[in-house]
């Protein structure tokens, strides 16, 4: 059932043909010397606005072209559009992957659309995405919730369970009631991994499919060590935000299908329904590059992944900070996303916001997302090892500090130590 990571020489297979047929379209009709008649207004830059033109410089313009001949249909693709769509697909194990300009919401739409029609059930966690929620409003469907665990500690949900699934499914089908998909969010923003395997042994015996919301797991099949990704756990239908931990253009994303489960001409309609008639080259060519990136770079998430790994460590070492991982949870979920780091300052007696915008406002640390018991910063391809560093130490200053700063609590300092005492067995 599931499709495996590419092997070494898969890999050098793509290698060799790792061009980018799109990033070269746009390439050679930005190159032509021609008097244009069509939009948008700046005319390839000639009337770029100079604020933004000074800021990102007018080669932006010069590539933001429309949908020429040569540049192919996004909703009926023939030519570059396709060849880039197919290399996406080989790469990534998918048995067709569209390029998407509004983002995995509209991904996460257009699945949904394709897969429910008014009146059907769609079993969901609660805790899912707004565009789900959007999704349903679309296509009539009806909502079953499924309740993921919850860690008040750290005030962050867990994911689905093929147990809590099976319960969900069993409760409509005794209600005579349709069930049109499941959708898994996984991973979740705090990069818990569900089974996806076991949620499909549930689904497909009784035909139906699963939607994995994968925004937070575009590079999971880049490293062994990653976790599996919804694709090769047999998911239908997979959506990622190739801008978010991959490095396309923000808003870009891809939405891949396997098996047969699904409509494919129902999910292209319902693609081109929501998206708009004038995409974005600039997004799509983004697509195309970042795959070739990672068609050319076998090893590229080993640097990221040892960082990452090596922070986690340094992290869970310093008094009164804690980082989130599978021990949190109950459930037995698989794996959670080496790349996202949640630490929790609470032992600190600080929330989520205080440390994050101490840590901000100190030290200039950006994170990816705050909540009232823990930050989450993202590491990525393009983090460095200074970066880190700085991670770490703002981290140590923040334990100094609120650490003397409780003493003079002595009920918060000894819960304080008595945990540290605790775990460093001293
Ligand atoms: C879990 C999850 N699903 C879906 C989305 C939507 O993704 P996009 O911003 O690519 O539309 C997000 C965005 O943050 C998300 O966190």
């Amino acid at each position: 059932m599931s499709e495996a990571k590419p092997s070494s020489a898969e890999s050098s297979a793509l290698v060799q043909g790792g061009t980018a047929p799109l990033v070269c379209a746009l390439q050679s009709t930005a190159r032509q010397d021609v008097s244009c008649f069509h939009f948008p207004g700046h005319n390839r830059g000639k009337a770029a606005p100079s604020s933004l033109s000074k800021l990102i410089g007018s080669r932006a313009f010069l590539h933001d072209l429309p949908e020429l001949p040569e540049l192919d249909d996004l909703f009926s693709p023939k030519g570059v559009i396709l060849d880039a769509q197919r290399q996406a697909s080989q790469l990534f194990g998918s048995s067709k992957t569209w390029f998407l300009v509004n983002g995995t919401t509209c991904g996460i739409q257009a699945s949904v659309m394709a897969t429910c029609s008014p009146g059907d059930y769609l079993i969901v966690p609660r805790n899912c995405h707004i565009s789900v929620i959007s999704a349903l409003v679309l296509s009539g469907a009806v909502p079953k919730y499924i309740i993921p665990e919850y860690n008040s500690r750290w005030d962050i949900a867990g994911g689905m369970t093929p147990l809590q699934l099976d319960e969900a499914v069993k409760e409509l089908e005794e209600d005579g009631k349709r069930v049109g998909a499941v959708l898994v969010t996984s991973p979740t923003y705090h990069g818990v991994c569900s089974n996806v395997e076991g949620i499909v042994s549930v689904c497909h015996p009784r035909g139906i499919p699963v939607i994995v919301d994968e925004a937070h797991g575009a590079h999971f099949r880049f490293h062994d060590s990653l976790p599996s990704t919804a694709i090769e756990q047999g998911a239908d239908l997979a959506v990622q935000s190739t801008h978010k931990v991959l490095c396309s253009l923000t808003q870009s994303s891809m939405l891949h299908m396997a098996g047969d489960l699904v409509d494919v001409d129902k999910v292209s309609q319902c693609l081109q329904l929501l998206q708009s008639s004038s995409p974005s080259y600039l997004l799509l060519s983004s697509l195309d590059a970042a795959r070739d990136q990672l068609s050319k770079n076998t090893n590229i998430f080993d640097e990221p992944l040892a960082i990452a790994s090596e922070t986690k460590d340094q992290l869970m070492r310093i008094p009164g900070i804690s980082v989130l991982d599978l021990p949190c949870f109950a459930s037995d979920f698989p794996a959670i996303d080496p790349l996202c780091i949640t630490l929790s300052a609470s032992d600190l007696q600080l929330s989520g916001y205080e440390a994050d915008d101490i840590l901000y406002e100190d030290h200039q640390i950006v994170s990816e997302l705050v909540g009232t018991r823990a930050v989450t910063f993202a590491v990525n391809l393009g983090t460095r090892v200074q970066d880190i560093e700085k991670l770490v130490q703002s981290a140590k200053h923040l334990s100094e500090k609120y650490f003397f700063a409780n003493s003079s609590k002595p009920m918060k300092e000894n819960r304080v130590w008595a945990h540290w005492r605790r775990s460093l067995c001293i």
